[in-house]
């Protein structure tokens, strides 16, 4: 039988009194997907990966996880696990003895449930008998992280995973994650930046104030035809900003800043060149990706 969609919500709404966190939200997780959810602040993201981990209910809508209908708080089916807001974890206990204590709240024999193995997958042996209230925010997370991984997952759900994380260990998690996925585990991840989840997802959902602007794959979100901004340097500043001020397509936004679509890119560079300006450097401010994603959600801040 075909795996159900590891999440389908239709038309989801959720209000906190006067404001709209989420309105009218439409979100499809294959299975083996890792999904980006991406926002500035405030955008929803928090609130519908709630809503996922069965935190709460949204107003209206319909939400399935894992192929069941959820309808009420706490009632999201075995399978699904992971956080929100950043880790719940006792300071005052070590990694270990959290893993331990979380281990024995499920239920489970601490001693059979493979605690060092998930330290070891997540990069904490190290300081596994170390005090989680001495941790690093990127610790923290990566503790969080062994923590929803302690009964393997279906789907994991991960607010700002990324948040605090240095390069290796940014680089560490994405191993962990993509691993999962190959092995067939959704996972759903919020983040503010557009470049973290380049990497890593597949398709995104992008959310400003509460309402979808993009959703699919982050090839498409790429190709969409924008102006962008580009650095421009060469061997004549001043005659450059009178010929890239002179040209048709072309905007000066400030000095060495073009802003147009490739055509016009081109057709300037060509221009420079054949007016014995040498060209020297001519690269996008922000990559496609961020640009597309700050365009998006802009004027909606
Ligand atoms: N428990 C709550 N009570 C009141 N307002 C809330 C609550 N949770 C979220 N909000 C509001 O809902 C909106 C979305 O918040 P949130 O989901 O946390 O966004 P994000 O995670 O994208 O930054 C914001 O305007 C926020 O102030
Ligand atoms: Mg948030």
């Amino acid at each position: 039988m075909e795996q159900p969609r590891a999440v389908r919500a239709r038309r989801i709404t959720k209000c906190f009194g006067e404001v709209v966190a989420l309105d009218a939200i439409d979100l499809d997780v294959a299975p083996g997907q890792i999904h980006g959810l991406v926002g500035p602040n405030g955008a929803g993201k928090t609130t519908l990966l709630g809503l996922l981990l069965g935190l709460a209910v949204p107003d209206s809508g319909t939400l399935e996880i894992l192929g069941a209908p959820v309808r009420r708080a706490l009632d999201v089916p075995d399978g699904v696990s992971g956080f929100v807001d950043g880790p719940g974890l006792y300071p005052s206990l070590t990694a270990r003895q959290n893993l331990a204590a979380l281990a024995r709240l499920r239920g489970r024999n601490p001693r059979s449930a493979g605690i060092d193995e998930t330290l070891a997958q997540v990069g904490l042996t190290d300081v596994a008998d170390d005090r989680a209230g001495g941790f690093s925010l990127g610790m923290r997370q990566r503790l969080g992280l062994a923590a929803a991984l302690l009964t393997p997952p279906t789907l994991l759900v991960l607010d700002e995973p990324a948040n605090g994380l240095d390069p290796a260990g940014s680089r560490h998690v994405h191993r962990v994650l993509t691993g999962l996925a190959a092995e067939g585990t959704s996972i759903v991840l919020s983040s503010h930046r557009m470049d973290d989840v380049e990497a890593l997802c597949s398709e995104v959902t992008i959310l400003a104030t509460g309402r979808v602007v993009f959703s699919g794959p982050l090839g498409k979100l790429a190709a969409e035809n924008r102006e962008l901004d580009y650095r421009l340097r060469t061997s004549d500043p001043a005659r450059t900003r009178a010929i890239a001020s002179d040209s048709h397509g072309i905007t000066v936004v400030e000095d060495n800043v073009v802003r147009g679509l490739v055509p016009a890119m081109d057709e300037l560079v060509t221009r420079l060149v054949r007016e014995n300006v040498a060209v020297r450097e001519l690269t996008p401010v922000v990559s496609p990706l961020e640009a597309a994603f700050l365009s998006l959600t802009e004027d909606k801040r």
